[in-house]
C-alpha cells in the first residue's frame, strides 16, 4: 500500500495553485444526469473521488469524456441502468448523489446504502424524506435504496438538520418537478450554490441561492451548458495551514477568499498575516510559532467540520491549550490518536479535544483513517523532528490532488513509496 513520507522541519516557502472543489464536482457529475443535451464541466480536479463518479456515471451508460485541460464532456442522454452498485458506492458516500437526479429524470433509481469515511453514523434519512415528500415511493432493500416515482411534485420540505448532500439530492430532484419546491433549513455551502449555480445555467429556476430557504420552480426539461467548477475551499484551507503549522509563507492562487471567512480569522487569531486578492490568499507567519485557537465546527458560514483536523494539528505545535469541539459528526477524531504518536499533548473529552501544544513533535510511522485526517497527518509531518511515513494514502488521492508535488513545490521534504 503506497506511503507519504515526510522528512519534517522545512518552513514552507512559495506557491501553489488550488485544484477545483471536490465536494463541488461531485454533486455538479449527478447534476448531468438531469441533462437533455451533453454537458462540459471545467476546472475539474484530478481525483480518486472524481473517477469513482466517472465511473459510477459510465456505468449506467454515461458518455464520458475527460480532456487534457481537465475538463469532461458528459453526455448523458444513453443512461439506461439506474443503479448505483455496493462495490462503487461503498468508497465513496457522495454517490448517494444520483438518487435525486434519476428518480426526477428517470422516475427510477436503486442506490446502494453509503459507506465512504468511517466518521459517524452519517445516515440519509433526510435524503430519502425529501424525496418522499416530492412524491417518490421510496424503500430500503437488501441494503439498497430503492425509489420510483411518475412525475415528481413541489412540496414544502423543511429539513430537520442541515445536511450538504440532502440539501444538494432534493434540490436537484426538485429541478423538475411539478410545481414549486421549498426547502427550509437548506445548507448554505459554498459548494451547494456551485451547484445551483450550474442547475440555473441548465435553465432551472432556482431562489434563495446561498440562503437557508431554497425556492424551486420545477422545469420540463433541463438543457446542457458548460460550467467551470469553483476553487477547492478546503484545499486552500489546508495549505494556509501548512503555511502556518511550518511558521512560513504560502501563496494559494487561482482561489478565494470570500468563503473562507471562518478559517481566515482563525489562522489570523494564531499570529498569521494575511493578505487576499481576487483570486489568491496569502499566508506569512513572518517565522513566528503559531498560537493555539479553539475551534468550533458547525455549518457554513460557520467554521467547517472538513478543516478540524488541520487545525487540531496546528494546536499539536502551537503556544498554548486550543480547545477543538466537533459538532457534525461523532467520531471524527480519529487522527488524534496517530497525532499522540507523534508526541502530541491531547485529552479527548466526548466532542471536544484539548490540545496543549509542545515545543517539539518527532516523526513516527502513523496512518491515515479519513480524507481530512489524512491531510491532517501530512500537516504534523511538515513539523514533526525526523521522518513521518503515512500509510493508507488512498483516503488522502479521494480528495487532494498531486499533495506532494504541491507541498514539493512549496520546499517540503515529502515523497510517496509504492510500498
Ligand atoms: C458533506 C461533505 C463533507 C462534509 C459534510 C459537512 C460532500 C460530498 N461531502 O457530507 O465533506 O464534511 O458535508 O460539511 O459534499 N445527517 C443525518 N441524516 C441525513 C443526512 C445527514 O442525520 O439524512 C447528519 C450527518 O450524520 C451529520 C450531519 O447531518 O451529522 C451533516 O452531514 P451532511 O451535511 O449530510 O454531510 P454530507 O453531505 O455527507
Amino acid at each position: 500500500m503506497a506511503k507519504i513520507v515526510i522528512s519534517g522541519g522545512v518552513p514552507l516557502n512559495g506557491e501553489v495553485w488550488i485544484s477545483g472543489a471536490k465536494n463541488a464536482v461531485l454533486p455538479i457529475l449527478a447534476a448531468t444526469l438531469l441533462a437533455d443535451e451533453p454537458m462540459s464541466i471545467g476546472n475539474v480536479p484530478h481525483l480518486h473521488d472524481v473517477t469513482t463518479t466517472m465511473e459510477l456515471l459510465g456505468q449506467m451508460g454515461v458518455q464520458l469524456v475527460l480532456d487534457e485541460r481537465m475538463k469532461i464532456h458528459v453526455d448523458s442522454r444513453q443512461a439506461r441502468h439506474w443503479v448505483a452498485p455496493y462495490d462503487l458506492v461503498k468508497t465513496m458516500r457522495a454517490s448517494i448523489l444520483v438518487l435525486g437526479p434519476l428518480v426526477a429524470k428517470y422516475g427510477s433509481a436503486d442506490v446502494s446504502l453509503p459507506g465512504g469515511c468511517a466518521i459517524g453514523s452519517r445516515p440519509v434519512d433526510q435524503h430519502i424524506r425529501g424525496l418522499q415528500a416530492l412524491g417518490a415511493k421510496v424503500s430500503v432493500e437488501n441494503g439498497y435504496i430503492r425509489a420510483r416515482a411518475d412525475r415528481l411534485k413541489g412540496a414544502h420540505i423543511v429539513m430537520d438538520m442541515v445536511t450538504v448532500t440532502g440539501t444538494e439530492n432534493i434540490l436537484m430532484a426538485a429541478t423538475l418537478a411539478r410545481g414549486t419546491t421549498v426547502i427550509e433549513n437548506a445548507a448554505q455551502e459554498p459548494e451547494v450554490v456551485d451547484l445551483a449555480r450550474c442547475l440555473l445555467a441548465m435553465g432551472a429556476q432556482i431562489s434563495g441561492i446561498g440562503t437557508s430557504t431554497l425556492v424551486i420552480d420545477g422545469v420540463e426539461r433541463l438543457h446542457g451548458a458548460h460550467y467551470e467548477v469553483q476553487p477547492d475551499r478546503i484545499e486552500t484551507g489546508t495549505f494556509l495551514v501548512a503555511g502556518a503549522i511550518t511558521s512560513g509563507r504560502v501563496l494559494a492562487k487561482r482561489t478565494r477568499s470570500d468563503n473562507m471567512q471562518a478559517v481566515l480569522q482563525k489562522l489570523e487569531e494564531c499570529g498569521a498575516e494575511i493578505n487576499t486578492g481576487a483570486d489568491f490568499i496569502e499566508i506569512d507567519m513572518k517565522g513566528r510559532r503559531p498560537r493555539a485557537v479553539n475551534i468550533d465546527t458547525a455549518p457554513y458560514p460557520a467554521f467547517p467540520t472538513d478543516m478540524q483536523a488541520q487545525f487540531a494539528a496546528l494546536n499539536c505545535v502551537a503556544e498554548g491549550v486550543g480547545v477543538i469541539t466537533e459538532n457534525v459528526f461523532e467520531n471524527r477524531f480519529m487522527h488524534i490518536q496517530e497525532l499522540q504518536r507523534l508526541g502530541a499533548d491531547i485529552r479527548v473529552d466526548g466532542a471536544r479535544a484539548i490540545i496543549h501544544g509542545v515545543t517539539e513533535m518527532t516523526g513516527a510511522p502513523i496512518m491515515a483513517t479519513d480524507l481530512r485526517a489524512s491531510a491532517c497527518l501530512v500537516l504534523a509531518g511538515l513539523v514533526a523532528k525526523g521522518d513521518t511515513s503515512v500509510d493508507r494514502v488512498y483516503h488522502i488521492d479521494r480528495g487532494y490532488e498531486c499533495i506532494e508535488e504541491k507541498l514539493s513545490g512549496l520546499g517540503a521534504r515529502i515523497r510517496r513509496l509504492a510500498n
